[in-house]
């Protein structure tokens, strides 16, 4: 089927070069002209582990072209995926849904058959209703169908998740043509037992929203439990371990540590918030400010015990950084914990020396002033503590009994619960976590 991808950023890249691999035929567009040469040139801007290839073989085999003009978009296809950025307002917690409107807003005017278009982005619920009548009053002579699909995906496996979903969802208003295209343009995905869930707009958006709210009240569950372990002297991963074992519960998701970043939790838990006060149903989710409140406090807590390590002052200290995206496999430092608390060190008197396998470049854009190495022995050279704040495979393979030789005191505060303790110890570190 020919599709068109509306916004190549992190979702859309990926979406458009899985449906290209699906065997669509798939127009991408994206408005910045120098992310665009680069994407069409196979070169992907951030990086996802397999997208760069996907991407090129795509495009070699002319099954995904790429432009900038929504009158190409118009020309091509008939069925139009949005999947660009909805960030935080600046000094709110709603979403910006001003790429969104702008994308329906320069496309449908330009349309001269029906057509569906299919929202990716992660939006507020009622969303696709109002864009629904937008598109109403936008179209000419024509009919132009907005439903939505959810998006799903995690970056670092961006590409398994869209190809190998846990289900698919579509959130449609009667009487389309949405649900019988849906079936069709994921049909090897149907077809290989994935659940294919139907609802209205309103709950599809929703189910989207709800399952990264849970999926951050989870997080902040454990670390509230870690909370008072600290208090209590207990092992939160032992009482991880012991409780995801009951199926109703589950392991994953149940790791302890410096907390939730990135651009989709954060943002996403408070513009639920948002919307939740603007409906009227604010205390149904008012448990989502103590979820963001524990996790923030985590990054507080981070630097008070890198405090502790360091005799009770920072001033003057050498803080090692390992890590600054805002999970492992991203170069994405949006909201980054780790970068969070570099900075806070180091606005407490620290020299801090960063040190990330993918992340660096993204990371000096946004925290210039930090020390910016290019190995782990480089960034913990004579360090009076090393923060180990993302769990990227290269830290948690470090040999301790080597870095030893490097650092000037051998403390190690494990942000993610992510090293072997015993063997640090063993080692000679002041280990924490
Ligand atoms: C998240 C969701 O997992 C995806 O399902 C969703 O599609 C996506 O947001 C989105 O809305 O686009 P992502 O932001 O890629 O995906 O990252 P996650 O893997 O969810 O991790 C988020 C943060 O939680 C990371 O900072 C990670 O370090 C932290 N985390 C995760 C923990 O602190 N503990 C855990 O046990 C798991």
């Amino acid at each position: 089927m020919r599709m068109v991808v509306l916004g190549l950023g992190y979702l859309g890249a990926t979406h458009a070069a899985c449906m290209a691999e699906l065997g669509h035929e798939v127009l991408g567009i994206e408005v910045v002209a120098a992310k665009r040469a680069q994407l069409a040139a196979g070169d992907v801007p951030f990086y996802e582990p397999g997208l760069p290839e996907l991407l090129k073989r795509n495009i070699d085999s002319g099954k995904l072209t790429i432009s900038g003009s929504y009158g190409d978009a118009a020309d091509f296809a008939d069925v139009f995926f949005i999947a660009v950025g909805t960030p935080q307002k600046k000094g709110e917690y709603s979403a910006d849904l001003q790429y969104v409107d702008a994308a329906v807003e320069e496309l449908v005017p330009l349309l001269t058959r029906d057509a569906l278009v299919l929202g990716k982005s992660t939006v507020p619920v009622g969303t696709a209703q109002r864009l629904a009548d937008r598109a109403d009053e936008l179209a000419k002579d024509i009919n132009v169908e907005i439903a939505w699909n959810p998006e799903f995906l995690r970056e670092g496996f961006a590409i398994d998740d869209t190809l190998h979903p846990d289900r698919l969802v579509l959130g449609a208003f009667g009487g389309g043509a949405a649900e019988v295209l849906c079936r069709e343009i994921y049909a090897p995905i149907i077809d290989a037992g994935t659940p294919f869930i139907v609802t209205d707009p309103a709950t599809a958006e929703l189910v989207k929203t709800s399952a990264n709210a849970f999926l951050a009240t989870k997080i902040s569950f454990i670390n509230a439990i870690a909370e008072v372990c600290d208090a209590a002297g207990a092992d939160v991963k032992a009482i991880a371990d012991a409780i995801g074992y009951d199926d109703r519960i589950g392991r994953r998701f149940l790791n302890a540590g410096l907390g939730f970043g990135g651009g989709c939790l954060p943002k996403d838990i408070r513009a639920f918030m948002a919307r939740a006060g603007e409906l009227g149903a604010a205390e149904a989710l008012a448990f989502l400010r103590e979820v963001d409140n524990v996790n923030m406090r985590r990054r507080t807590r981070m630097v008070e015990k890198a405090r502790e390590m360091c005799n009770g002052s920072l001033v003057g200290k050498r803080i090692c950084i390992l890590g600054a995206a805002f999970k492992p496999e991203s170069d994405d430092v949006r909201d980054s914990p780790a970068l969070n608390v570099a900075g806070q060190i180091q606005l407490q008197g620290a020299s801090v020396t960063v040190y990330d396998p993918k992340a660096t470049a993204n990371s000096k854009r946004l925290f210039p002033t930090l020390d910016y190495a290019e190995s782990v022995v480089e960034a913990c050279s004579k360090a009076d503590a090393v923060l180990v704040l993302t769990e990227w495979r290269e830290f948690v393979e470090i040999d301790p009994i080597e870095l030893k030789k490097h650092v000037r005191h051998a403390n190690v505060l494990d942000g993610r619960m992510c090293l072997d303790s015993g063997f640090w110890i063993a080692s000679g570190w002041n280990y924490a976590a």
